[in-house]
């Protein structure tokens, strides 16, 4: 009777001479292991892949990623002086939103392509998302929170609910304090990529807000609506 661990131990031998070629020379590859070997290169690999990060870095691998840098900074948000620490890679729209708890203002893509994120900082609108909350030291910010009370609302917020202007409302605090800005770089003669006459102050028109706005994505599409609540704004006539 054939002894089972004998028969594991048995070499398996590969014959690369097949029958179709009688004359080539055998070669014979060794591939085998005894099961207690097996068993011992398992335990050996489960072992390794057990051991922590930490454990990794105190047998004695320094580890590569340096402690985050932390930086005191003070924001002017919506007329309040507030200091923060923040992580020096923190971006304005996470500091608003998760140090601040000012949930108005929205993340969208986080990349700068939908303009949900839009604060205006210092007078300019901005998309929150691409800008290190560090770079505004002292800043005046103001966000959807800081243009209007639900008792109080800012003519725009007003004119976006008469008109409908959103569906969801996702894109909204972006698209309203966006629309302020624009219309505030119109007034101060700031011209866009269609104003045709750059002598002249720019004018409110459908396609100046048009362009101004186009960093203002509404998946929703509420942009008839929201185009006729900035012309009411801007007390221009809509053609
Ligand atoms: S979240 Fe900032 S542009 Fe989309
Ligand atoms: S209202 Fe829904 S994305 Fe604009």
């Amino acid at each position: 009777m054939s002894n089972p661990e004998n028969e594991v131990n048995k070499r398996h031998r590969y014959d690369a001479c097949s029958s179709d070629n009688p004359g080539q020379q055998n070669e014979e590859y060794d591939l085998s292991l005894t099961r207690r070997e097996l068993l011992i290169v398992g335990a050996a690999t489960a072992a390794t892949a057990a051991v922590s990060p930490s454990e990794a870095f105190s047998a004695g691998e320094p580890p590569t990623t340096p402690p985050p840098q932390t930086s005191p900074l003070t924001l002017n948000v919506n007329g309040i002086a507030r200091r923060l620490e923040v992580d020096t890679r923190t971006t304005l729209l996470d500091a608003l939103r998760e140090h601040l708890r000012l949930t108005g203002t929205k993340k969208g893509c986080d990349h700068g392509q939908c303009g949900a994120c839009t604060v205006i900082v210092d007078g300019r609108r901005i998309n929150s998302c691409l800008t290190l909350a560090v770079m505004h030291q002292d800043a005046e910010v103001t966000t959807i929170e800081g243009l209007g009370t639900p008792d109080k609302l800012h003519p725009m917020q007003a004119a976006f609910v008469k008109h409908d202007g959103y569906q969801c409302g996702y894109c909204t605090p972006g698209q309203i304090c966006s629309s302020v800005a624009a219309l505030k770089e119109i007034e101060m003669g700031i011209p866009s990529h269609v104003t045709l006459d750059l002598v002249s102050p720019p004018q409110v028109t459908p396609d100046e807000i048009r362009e101004r706005m186009s960093g203002n994505i509404c998946r929703c599409g509420a942009y008839s609506n929201i185009l006729a609540a900035i012309t009411e704004v801007s007390g221009s006539e809509q053609s």
